[in-house]
Formats: C-alpha cells, structure tokens, sequence
C-alpha cells in the first residue's frame, strides 16, 4: 500500500518551500524518489553510482542546515539505482531514489528536530522508505572491524531523555503524536539485506543484526559508558541514525538501518595501579612502561573513515541490491 501523499499546506512553511525549491532543479521523474538513502561517515560513495543524477547542495534548499564533518558532503542527490531483476535477467529494474551526501548531528550544534528535516522533506516528496547508514563502534564481541550490521533496534539515551525530534507541536500532516518504536526496523527490508549480502558474496560472518546505541558525542565513550551501554543491550554505538529513524517511522516510512563496524569499542581493564606497584623493582622498568599503556587504540576519526572506504564499495553494492530487489 502506498504512503498517502503529504499535505503541505498542513506543514510548517519551510516543507512547502524545500520541496519547491527541489522541483524547480530536479526533473519530475527524479523528484518523487521510492527510496531515500542517509548516507554516513565515508559512505556517500554511493553517489557515484547514481544514474542521470542531479545534485542539489544544502545550501540552496531552505530549511536544510549545513553539516561541517570532515568526510561529509552537504548535497541532495538525486538518481536512479538499477540493476538487472532476480526472477528474469532480461528485465532492467530502474528505481527512483534521493540520497543525502552528508547528515546533521546533534553534535553539530543542530537541534534533533533540523537533524530529521531532510528526512521529512525525503517523505515529502513521496518516499516510501528510507535506508540509513552509519559507521559505528563495535562493543559486541563478535563484531570485527569491517562487519556490517542490520540493526533491529535502538537504545536511545538522548531521545528517552530529552533530544527527541518529535518534542514539540506533533506535525500530524506527517504521523501521529505517540508513535510507537517497537517495530521500527522492517523485517522485511532486513531479510532483504541478509539475501543482498549473500549474492555479493559477503562472508556470513561479516553480516550481523544487532541494537544500536545512539550517544550525542562528539566525544567517544568512557570505558565505563561502553560498559554501561554493552550491559544494558547494545552492539555498537554511534552519533546518528535514531534521530532520522524516528522521524522515519513517525511519518510512516519503512526502515532500513545499516551501520558499519568501523573500530572495536575500547572495553579493557584498566590499568592496575596497586599491581604495578607491587611488582615495581621485580621487572625492567621497560616492561612496566609497556604495561602503563592499557588503552591500546582509542578510536579515532581517521579510523573510521579509513574502514568506511575499505567497505564502501560492499554497502554500495548492498544498498543497490536491496533497493532494486525489493518491491515496497
Ligand atoms: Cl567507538 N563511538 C561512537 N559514539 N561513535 C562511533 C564510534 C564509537 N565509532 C564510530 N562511530
């Protein structure tokens, strides 16, 4: 069943002038897009591979704030992702899809509600269902650098508390004032994406499902926030995806979440400062240096980037797979 169209007019103005602005640049048959694409740190490669594409910079859509992350672009793309169908090879499938190069964080500065605006103006202009990719840390054990999880759920610390994009007056042209999360993350989409995995050859082990913990950053977790956060259910954590997911589903889209294990969560004792000292005399001092620096890697930005690009070409090729496999 497809999405009712928006009534803009029912919206705030801001709606009404971003889709204007978007339909006088993009050419009608790419600018009522099936599918929207949030692309995360390192992931906008995806881009490329956009058919007729058209781009649109943030700057020129009213209502769009502007994203300042090294790794991040600041465009609308719009375009077409084909590939030859599964049940008959002869049939090209070409699908309509927009993608944001570059998403808005709350740790930007920029409230939850401005963070989702691209995804509301993505329902606004007829998506049905929207894919949202991160990169992520790893805190569940068996999530090595470069694995890719479906995530089938969200731990959300700062929409619980405060930073939920739906505060305020409930915009009810896009959904209902107390949407329920608990089926958030589409089964269906996921089953699509574990069967993208396979045809691309993705080793099994490299595709998991899991829980997401969304944090406001921009500093990396304590060991004890990790803990605390691997305690209480999560698999990775990272800076984005709820806020657009809950926007998402508020206004009735399918989701499709995605993150990339791009580092391993630092989760290791700390450094035992009696031991040391007991043992202080027994052993070189070279040794005792050594074991002072327990905290092995802490992420780091240029890491996660790095991963990012060693697995963009896979989450394109999923991405591509899943959007021209799947009827909505
Ligand atoms: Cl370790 N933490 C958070 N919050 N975000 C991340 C990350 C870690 N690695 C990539 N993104």
């Amino acid at each position: 069943m497809p999405l009712p169209p928006v009534n803009l007019d029912e919206l705030p103005a801001e709606f009404k002038q971003a889709v204007e602005a978007i339909r006088k640049v993009v050419p009608e048959r790419l600018s009522k897009p099936t599918w929207g694409i949030i692309c995360g740190s390192g992931l906008s490669g995806l881009a490329s591979t956009l058919e007729d594409k058209v781009e649109v910079p943030y700057t020129e859509i009213p209502g769009f704030s502007q994203s300042t992350v090294q790794g991040h672009q600041s465009s609308l793309a719009f375009g077409f992702l084909s590939q030859p169908s599964e049940s008959d090879p002869n049939e090209i499938i070409k699908v309509a899809v927009v993608a944001c190069l570059g998403r808005f964080h709350t740790y930007e500065g920029h409230s939850a509600q401005s963070c989702v605006f691209p995804t509301r103006v993505m329902r606004c202009l007829g998506a049905e269902a929207v894919i949202v990719t991160n990169a992520a840390g790893g805190l569940n054990d068996n999530f090595e650098v470069g694995t890719i999880v479906a995530l089938h759920d969200h731990l959300s610390l700062p929409s619980l508390t405060s930073m939920n994009p739906l505060i305020g007056h409930n915009l009810s042209a896009l959904g209902p004032r107390f949407p329920p999360l608990s089926n958030a993350y589409d089964v269906d989409l996921r089953i699509r994406l574990f069967k993208a995995a396979q045809k691309i050859g993705l080793p099994s082990s490299a595709m998991q499902q899991g829980t997401y913990a969304y944090v406001l950053g921009p500093t990396y977790e304590s060991r004890a926030e990790a803990r605390f956060l691997k305690n209480v259910g999560a698999d990775c954590v990272g800076m984005s995806t709820v806020p657009e997911v809950i926007a998402a589903t508020h206004s009735g889209m399918k989701v499709l979440a995605i993150s990339l294990i791009t580092n391993k969560v630092v989760l290791s004792p700390y450094f035992d400062t009696r031991a040391f000292l007991e043992k202080e005399g027994e052993h070189t001092s070279s040794s005792n240096q050594a074991q002072k620096k327990d905290d092995k890697e802490a992420a780091n930005h240029e890491e996660v980037l790095e991963v990012g690009r060693m697995r963009a070409e896979d989450m394109r090729k999923l991405v591509q797979t899943v959007v021209c496999q799947t009827r909505l």
